[in-house]
């Protein structure tokens, strides 16, 4: 699959890594702008603040599947719902919130685990199969938590993560399972 990243930091140069790695051919798209035209996927992966330049910088965006992997950390929040719903305003086509409760720093140990960690996203249904392919291609088991007006929840629980990772001694995988699949 074509898939156009953009931010090349922690997040997005991490995961485009491993989609290549997958067999999947990445494009990283920076500060400078760039084109996603070509592209089946896009992965938004910036500081919240920046994802109306990120997007605007880049052309081809419009109508695409994008999966947001950003978080709320300062400042203000926008006049959306959600970030996601931010992201939607701006393309115009079907979002996936994934990734923003995964820690970057660990997406190396993934493969090292013997239960595949999970992946806690939302997502409108047209983006629902990309998004659980390129979760699963990434490492993770997908794990929905239904459509985009659960992206304000997702985000919101990153306090959770934050909170488990500084009494737990550093960044965490997560699991979950219905009775019988743990
Ligand atoms: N780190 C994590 O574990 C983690 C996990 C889940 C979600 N997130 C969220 O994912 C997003 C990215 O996090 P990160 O840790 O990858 O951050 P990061 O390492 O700081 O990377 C952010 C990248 O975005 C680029 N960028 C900034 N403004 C841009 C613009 N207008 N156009 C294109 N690229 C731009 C930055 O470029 P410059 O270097 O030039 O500034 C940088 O390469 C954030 O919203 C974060 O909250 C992070």
């Amino acid at each position: 699959m074509k898939i156009a990243v953009i931010g090349k930091g922690n997040v997005g140069g991490g995961l485009a890594q491993r989609w290549r790695a997958a067999g999947h051919e990445v494009t990283e798209i920076g500060r400078g702008g760039g084109a996603a035209d070509e592209a089946e996927a896009v992965l938004l992966a910036v500081p919240s603040a920046e994802i109306e330049d990120a997007l605007r910088g880049v052309s081809g965006v419009e109508g695409k599947t994008v999966l947001d992997a950003t978080n709320h950390l300062q400042g203000e929040r926008p006049d959306f719902p959600s970030l996601a719903h931010q992201v939607k305003s701006i393309t115009g086509g079907p979002v996936a919130k994934a990734f923003n409760l995964n820690f970057a720093s660990i997406y190396d140990e993934i493969d090292a685990q013997a239960t595949t960690p999970s992946c806690l996203y939302c997502a409108d249904d047209e983006a629902r199969p990309l998004t659980e392919q390129l979760i699963r291609d990434s490492g993770y088991e997908p794990v929905s938590a239904g459509g985009l007006e659960s992206a304000r929840a997702l985000e919101e629980t990153l306090g959770v993560l934050f909170a488990v990772m500084s009494t737990g001694g550093g960044p965490v995988f997560y699991r979950f399972g219905k009775p019988g699949e743990l």
